[in-house]
């Protein structure tokens, strides 16, 4: 019984293994004869067929002079180079004609400037033998050219070290740009060195859904009809800025006034009154509220007098708080997101600096150089446990030992304030504030201010 069991089961096991080694060789085999048709190029783009021919087959130039070549060239780019200096000069010096002067600018000047900068960045196949192409990741997920040489690594030239220590330069996307093709191909569609559409409505919208960072693009943004010498910044900081400096065409407003909370066309809902100086000038400052949860700046600068300098200020706003930190030469950052109104514009024309920023990506700051982080609008009871938890321990990594965490009418639902005050409390900061009030029947809001431990482990 044992016996036949044994001799069974033994079969059984060999059988098992012969089974293993047969699905590997499988593996092996197809693996092999898929790279060997890649080498030669049956799945690649036309673009990859180049390079793979290119790069690693040398023998194709035999019979191309390459010095030829190059002179060649460059004697075209020496041309172009003169040809443009001419008519540049011409232009200026002549009394021309607007039409004709706009016609030569737009549709002679500017093409030929074109070509000759494309004609410049085309990379003479190298002498030398290069290694195999590795392949990169996201490249073939597009078919757009735009797409594909933006992704695509940019080797140091002459084949040395950059001061980063590296032998390419790789320009990153998000990888959710993968899943918006579609959309981002028509953000990439574009006549390089023209002027782009007035479409960042449309790259905002690929930020937000994850294609962040968003690629570079060389056309040239569009500004506002006019743009007027900017307040300067003992007036700005609390001053409507000039509308006629903004691009209004894709807002439903027309100019600053329209953007009051009283208005119920004004097109954003987000922080509603942030665009009325009156209201701002309140503040963080005086009394401006007699709720506990509303700390005033100077209560807070006074916890570590004359160690607070730099700062960011995480939320939706159009940069009042920086502005007040300003005046107490607290140099801080507002991140900015254009929800529905100019609100990066506007912190801009206040003298102040907008971080275009989303929630997706973790903060360009070193670690421990912030002296404090100030949050407020933009996180509350809808942000999902996880996302929170990620974004604490980017801040805490971005804020120095003794730097204050200022939580800022955070609110949510009072049954969820427990998960809440847990993700706050976690790091075991010194609480030198700490508020709660109710907001509305089932609603709480918190304020807290906290300071980081040092961590001299
Ligand atoms: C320039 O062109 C516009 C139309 O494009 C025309 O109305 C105008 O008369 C032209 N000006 C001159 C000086 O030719
Ligand atoms: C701002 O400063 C300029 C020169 O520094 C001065 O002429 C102007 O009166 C100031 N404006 C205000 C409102 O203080
Ligand atoms: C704040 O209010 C208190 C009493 O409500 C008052 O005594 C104090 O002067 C006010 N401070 C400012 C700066 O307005
Ligand atoms: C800010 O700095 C200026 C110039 O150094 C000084 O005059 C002013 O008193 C400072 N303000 C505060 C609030 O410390």
């Amino acid at each position: 019984m044992t016996k036949s069991c044994f001799s069974k089961c033994r079969l059984g096991r060999i059988m098992g293994w012969l089974q293993i080694v047969l699905g590997g060789l499988v593996i092996i085999v197809s693996i092999s004869t898929l790279s060997r048709f890649y080498s030669a190029g049956f799945f690649l783009q036309n673009e990859d067929i180049c390079r793979q021919f290119y790069s690693s087959n040398v023998n194709l130039y035999q019979g191309v002079d390459m010095g030829a070549l190059t002179a060649r060239v460059n004697e075209v780019l020496d041309k172009m180079e003169s040809l443009q200096e001419k008519l540049e000069s011409t232009l200026k010096l002549k009394q021309m004609d607007k039409n004709i002067s706009k016609f030569l600018e737009e549709e002679v000047i500017r093409p030929l400037y074109a070509a000759h900068i494309a004609l410049r960045q085309i990379r003479l196949p190298r002498m030398e033998v290069n290694q195999q192409m590795k392949e990169d990741p996201l490249i073939n997920s597009f078919v757009v050219e735009e797409i594909r040489k933006y992704i695509t690594p940019k080797e140091n030239r002459l084949g040395k070290m950059n001061i980063f220590g590296t032998e390419r330069v790789y320009n990153s996307i998000g990888h959710a740009c993968a899943a918006m093709k579609e959309e981002l191909e028509e953000y990439m569609d574009y006549d390089v060195g023209s002027y782009c559409k007035d479409d960042w409505t449309l790259g905002q919208k690929l930020m937000v859904r994850g294609c962040d960072p968003l690629p570079r693009r060389r056309c040239l943004t569009r500004a506002s009809k006019l743009y007027l010498r900017p307040y300067p910044i003992n007036e700005s900081l609390w001053r409507l800025p000039d509308g006629r400096n903004v691009r209004w065409s894709n807002y439903q407003c027309r100019n600053f006034e329209c953007l009051s909370s009283k208005n119920p066309k004004r097109g954003y809902t987000k922080c509603t009154g942030c665009f009325e100086m009156e209201k701002e000038k309140l503040k963080w400052v005086g009394n401006y509220s007699s709720l506990p949860i509303d700390f005033m700046i100077v209560d807070v600068l006074a916890i570590k007098p004359g160690e607070m300098r730099v700062g960011l200020d995480f939320g939706v706003g159009t940069g009042t708080f920086a502005a007040r930190m300003r005046e107490q030469n607290v140099t801080v950052v507002s991140t900015a997101f254009n929800l529905g109104a100019p609100f990066s514009e506007m912190i801009a024309l206040r003298g102040l600096i907008p971080l275009y920023t989303t929630l997706n990506q973790r903060l360009p700051l070193f670690d421990n150089t912030m002296d404090i982080i100030h949050t407020t609008g933009l996180m509350d009871g809808w942000i999902d446990l996880q996302l929170l938890d990620f974004i604490l321990f980017d801040w805490d990594r971005v804020l120095r030992p003794g730097g204050l965490l200022w939580i800022d009418r955070f609110f949510c639902k009072r049954k969820d304030l427990d998960d809440y005050m847990y993700m706050f409390l976690q790091f075991r900061y010194k609480k030198h504030k700490w508020a709660i009030a109710s907001k509305s029947k089932d609603e709480v809001f918190l304020s807290a201010l906290l300071e980081k431990p040092p961590r001299s482990l």
